[in-house]
């Protein structure tokens, strides 16, 4: 049986256009991004401190955090520069109709 499911996270109507966008998935704090056409999803919270990524600066495809300006991939959740060291949790998106789906995996206990 799979571990992961798609969860409707938002209406394609709500997606930021070239931004960044925080919503609540299943109880979890995910970050949804745009970068042209292309749609990615992390987890919301920076992995060097206590800072939302939602209202950090979208560059391409990199977010930079508000707190301390650590960068991420969007496309990975990869760091790209210091502070930040640890990568963020990403996740596969999908559009299906006017809906905006996040596959989510079960975490870890
Ligand atoms: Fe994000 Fe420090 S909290 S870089």
């Amino acid at each position: 049986m799979s571990t992961e499911t798609w969860v409707d996270a938002l209406s394609a109507d709500d997606l930021p256009t070239d931004d960044v966008t925080g919503v609540i998935v299943a109880g979890r704090d995910i970050a949804i991004y745009t970068v042209g056409s292309q749609v990615y999803a992390t987890d919301n919270l920076c992995t060097h401190g206590h800072a939302r990524l939602c209202d950090g600066f979208l560059d391409g495809h990199e977010i930079e955090c508000p707190l301390h300006q650590g960068k991420f991939d969007v496309r990975s959740g990869q760091p790209a520069c210091d502070p930040v060291t640890e990568p963020l949790r990403s996740y596969p998106v999908k559009i299906d109709g006017q809906r905006v789906y996040v596959r989510l995996a079960a975490l870890s206990p």
